[in-house]
């Protein structure tokens, strides 16, 4: 049953490109005022999604509605109330900063100063480059020129694909503090990142690969997805035990995360000490050092991986 006043409700939808299957039987809500993100790898079907969302492209099978409204056969409705920020191209990038707000405005049949109030936070940030032609702009300010682009029509609801990808990091967390404050001003959000540190400021996400749907919960709780038990594992030299690792014969992912290697074990109700005693014998005489393991909590990007191993090609 789908919530009433769910923004975005979509059912059982597939798009197929030739032999790919882009998007394969997705179904999910968005709640009210929820920022909401599609995380996964190139290629999943993110943008597809989007363009679905978006009312630029059209699904084989199944449905959606953004809100209440069908994509198929209200999509100037839709059109007027949603603010899209395409992953590339959205700004024309020989007309001026100033210039392509005024078109997107023109555009929606509004004015500049009819959204300022939702974009002035956002402005101001990229107000000192006014006159500069948008393809001069670095990575950073066009995102935000092109987020003020989406929002002066004063949308309902934002759907913005990839905004941060290829910008620099302290960009990205500035753009996500906008998104914030959007959404606490009541803007229902649905963004997607191929980032696991951005998918940790939404209320809930989706993990999106090869057209499906992996899980949908908050951030938080992916992690109680995993299958079995996980552990950060060290040893020198490291390069080597990624290797040692992945042999053992009972080992089902060795991924390595920062300083450590995260390893998982096909075994189930097997003690820590016990496995630590396999793991060690087994490791030194590989010729392994400085050995330990310790039990850890998995996250989304392990629940991530994890879930990914898993869909068939
Ligand atoms: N217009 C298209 N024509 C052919 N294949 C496409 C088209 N758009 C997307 N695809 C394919 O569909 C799959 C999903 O692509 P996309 O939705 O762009 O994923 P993502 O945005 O997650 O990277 C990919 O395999 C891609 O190559
Ligand atoms: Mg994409």
């Amino acid at each position: 049953m789908s919530e009433p006043g769910s923004p975005v409700v979509v059912r059982a939808l597939s798009k197929t490109f030739g032999k790919t299957r882009a998007l394969d039987n997705v179904s999910f809500e968005v709640r009210p005022g929820e920022l909401f993100g599609l995380v996964g790898p190139d290629g999943g079907g993110k943008t597809t999604l989007f363009r679905i969302l978006a009312t630029l492209m059209l699904p084989d099978e199944g449905s959606a509605t953004v809100l209440g409204r069908d994509v198929v056969k209200e999509l100037w409705e839709i059109r007027a109330r949603v603010g899209y920020m395409p992953g590339r191209f959205s700004l024309y990038p020989d007309l001026t900063v100033e210039e392509n707000l005024t078109f997107f405005a023109s555009v929606f049949g509004t004015t500049r100063e009819a959204g300022y109030e939702l974009i002035a936070p956002i402005y101001r940030q990229i107000e000192p480059f006014k006159d500069r032609k948008a393809g001069a702009l670095s990575g950073g300010m066009k995102q935000k020129l092109a987020l003020s682009c989406a929002l002066v029509h004063r949308p309902e609801i934002l759907l913005l694909d990839e905004p941060t990808t290829g910008v620099d990091a302290v960009s990205r967390r500035e753009f996500w503090d906008l998104l914030g404050a959007l959404q606490t001003s009541g803007l229902t959000v649905v963004v997607s990142t191929p980032y696991m540190d951005e998918a940790l400021r939404c209320q809930r996400v989706a993990l999106v690969q090869k057209g499906r749907l992996l899980a949908i919960d908050a951030p938080g709780e992916v992690g109680g997805r995993f299958p079995g038990d996980l552990y950060a594992v060290r040893g020198t030299p490291r390069h080597a035990l990624i290797g040692v690792l992945r042999e053992f014969p009972h080992a089902v992912s060795v991924q390595p995360f920062g300083d450590t290697l995260h390893y998982s074990d096909a075994r189930t109700g097997l003690g820590v000490a016990e496995l630590t005693a396999e793991l060690a014998t087994w490791t030194s005489a590989r010729g392994i050092h400085d050995f330990d393991m310790q039990p850890i909590e998995p996250g989304i990007e392990d629940t991530f991986m994890a879930l990914m191993g898993g869909v068939a090609e």
